[in-house]
């Protein structure tokens, strides 16, 4: 399984959010995704539909009375392509629409003629939704079946603090692309380490190496979106960690070590992305280091290995982990897997495969080797997770 192309039909109502729904549909096209606008009239003194028909690349529809669909029923044709409507922003008075099944325009008609799933995403002033007809309609819209993405909190465009603005156009991305994925994980519990450890030498200066942690954080949000509990236990990265159950920071080898016991405990899979360091200094200088002699030399002590030691517990989660290689990739990564005893792991190329947005893998296990095309690590992440569930059911 991966991710999957969708076709979405983007209402937008009237409300200044609009203007971050040009911004969600260029992330959702970059994603793979095609998007056919309709628009409320109030929504067209928010942005305009010439914008959103640059970002789509598809006419965008406002009236019930529009010419171009030639059987002359827009509100039946524009979505019956479509895999979900998603309203963003929903205004206070769309939302009280829905909820009474009005149908005086054209994406309103749509709405009730629809045969696909609906997503709503409200944007208002927090006193608007705080205010009790808002309330009875979102718990009603629940009630039939529609999703509510969000709102969120925060500064709002009347200046005002509180409950009521849209979601980020990423949150809304995910909030798609999680309705879509099936849950395979649903109960369980999967720990994910991911990025670089770094080893102290002194207060401002360290050994680490160049994973971004990109990897670690696909499997994150993918697993999240198959119904998984996720705790990420992440060293330096260069990306964002997802909205997971739990994240929690270890910077060194042995903060990672300390920190995954603690929570190895009710986990159903454990998957080492992380690229922690084999070796840590012996003595890590309270003060700066000066610079002095012509060389310099520092003793080095072996760090615990956190994938081996969950792996030899008592009753230990399925265990899967990453070879980054720079050669006899496949050899090495066997080899790592007997010596670690785990039952899977995962060899990619590490000069390709680090910072990288994509990779290229082949999965070892009992059975053999399954190579995967060269893809994003996020379709990466649902190949390989997918795989992993056929392992732990
Ligand atoms: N790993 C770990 N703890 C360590 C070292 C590695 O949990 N102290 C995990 C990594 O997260 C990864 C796997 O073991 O899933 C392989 O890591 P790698 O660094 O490639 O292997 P090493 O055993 O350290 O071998 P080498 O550095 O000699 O290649």
């Amino acid at each position: 399984m991966t991710h999957r192309p969708l076709h979405l039909l983007l209402g937008v109502t009237g409300g200044i959010a609009a203007y971050k729904t040009a911004e969600l549909i260029r992330l959702l096209v970059k994603h793979g995704h095609s998007v056919q606008v309709v628009m409320t009239e109030a929504a067209t003194h928010f942005i305009t539909p010439t914008t959103l028909q640059a970002l789509s690349g598809n006419p965008v529809f406002v009236d019930s009375w529009d010419q171009r669909i030639s059987n002359g029923m827009p509100h039946i044709e524009l979505s019956r392509k479509a895999d979900a409507i998603l309203i963003a922003p929903a205004s206070a008075d769309f939302i009280a629409k829905l909820a009474h099944g009005f149908a005086n325009d054209l994406l309103s008609t749509l709405c009730l003629a629809r045969e696909c799933p609906l997503m709503v995403a409200p944007a208002m002033n927090r006193q608007m939704w705080e205010n009790a007809a808002t309330q009875r309609n979102v718990t009603q819209l629940q009630q039939d079946g529609i999703t509510i993405l969000g709102p969120d909190s925060g500064e709002q465009a009347c200046g005002e603090i509180g409950q009521g603005r849209m979601l980020e156009p990423e949150d809304l991305l995910e909030g798609i692309e999680a309705f879509f994925t099936p849950k395979l994980f649903a109960g369980k519990k999967i720990l994910i380490t991911a990025g670089a450890t770094m080893e102290m030498l002194d207060p401002v200066r360290g050994i680490t190496n160049i994973s971004s942690g990109k990897m670690g954080y696909a499997l994150a949000r993918v697993a999240l979106r198959m119904g998984a509990e996720v705790t990420v236990v992440h060293g330096h990265t260069y990306a964002a960690c997802p909205s997971v159950t739990q994240d929690i920071f270890a910077g060194s080898a042995q903060a990672m070590y300390q920190t995954v016991m603690q929570h190895v405990a009710s986990q159903d899979i454990f998957i080492g992305v992380a690229a922690v360091a084999d070796y840590r200094p012996e003595v890590s200088s309270t003060q700066k280091i000066k610079k002095s002699e012509e060389t310099l030399t520092i003793n080095l002590i072996k760090n615990k290995d956190i994938l081996a030691d969950v792996a030899s517990l008592p009753n230990p989660p399925y265990c899967v982990g990453f070879a980054a290689e720079t050669e006899h990739v496949l050899d090495y990564a066997q080899q790592k897997r007997v010596a670690k005893r785990i039952p899977m792991i995962v060899a990619n190329h590490a000069s390709t495969a680090m910072g990288s947005d994509q990779n290229t893998v082949t999965i070892i296990d009992e059975q053999g080797n399954h190579s995967l095309e060269t893809d994003t690590k996020e379709n990466i992440a649902y190949k390989l997770l997918s795989y992993i569930n056929t392992k732990v059911t």
